[in-house]
């Protein structure tokens, strides 16, 4: 099964395709965590990109889709893969279409989280991961068991991302009006669409994402 998890940041992207990986054996394919591990290692992409992210911006689409076709080629990828925050504008849309029937794959499901765009900046400036095993946690709607300690390796070191200030939010919102909405008809004239409650409680959002999965 391949499928395109599509919402603005914080809509809950990540959350929910690490939750859908475990279920289904699928590998997350998210083009945010590649750009982030370009950046950390200092590479040719990563310093290209680092401003591009941190002033909200889409990195230019040349160098996302061929990160994208390399990550697709690997092993783990061969049993279907779920794709966070990639496609993000309709030229790279355009280059997964021709990437896929290259391979002879088919794209099965395109799922919008559907948010409201006020609760966006709270989830986002909460956010925070543990700094040696990366799970995913939130000041409000996701805290530590024991405060400042990870539930799962017990770390007591944690990062918060550099683009998750408020001023860089508000661009990446933007970005997200103007570039990536516009996928909305896109995959909606291939009949491809379907939607969930971004809104609902995170256990609530996987069911409805299953229920849409599964029913095909
Ligand atoms: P990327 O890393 O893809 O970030 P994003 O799309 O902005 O999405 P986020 O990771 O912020 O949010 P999410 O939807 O995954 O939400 P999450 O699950 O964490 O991209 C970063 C940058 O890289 C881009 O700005 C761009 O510069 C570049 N880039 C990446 N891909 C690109 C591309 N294809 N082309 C060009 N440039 C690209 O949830 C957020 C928080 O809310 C968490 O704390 C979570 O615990 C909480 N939460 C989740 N669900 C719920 C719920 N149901 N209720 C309450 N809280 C919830």
């Amino acid at each position: 099964m391949n499928l395109i998890l599509l919402g603005p940041p914080g809509a809950g992207k990540g959350t929910q395709a690490k939750r859908l990986e475990e279920k289904y054996g699928i590998a997350q394919i998210s083009t945010g965590d590649m750009l982030r591990a370009e950046v950390k290692s200092g590479s040719q992409i990563g310093r290209e990109a680092k401003a591009i992210m941190e002033s909200g911006g889409l990195v230019p689409d040349a160098i996302i889709t061929a990160m994208l076709a390399l990550r697709v080629a690997k092993p783990d990828a061969a049993r279907g893969f779920i794709l966070d925050g990639f496609p993000r504008t309709v030229p790279q849309a355009e280059a997964l279409d021709v990437m896929l029937r290259d391979k002879g794959l088919a794209l099965d499901h395109v799922v919008e989280l559907k948010v409201d765009s006020a609760a966006l900046v709270e989830r986002i400036a909460g956010r925070f991961t543990c700094a040696s095993c990366g799970t995913g946690y939130h000041d409000r709607f996701k805290p530590t068991a024991v405060p400042g300690v990870c539930d799962v390796c017990g770390s007591t070191e944690f990062i918060r991302r550099a683009d998750d200030k408020a001023e860089t939010v508000a661009a990446r919102l933007d970005a997200y009006r103007a570039q990536t909405e516009p996928l909305l008809p896109y995959y909606q004239a291939q009949g491809k669409l379907r939607a969930v409650d971004g809104m609902a409680a995170m256990d609530e959002v996987s069911r409805q994402l299953e229920a849409v999965l599964d029913k095909a």
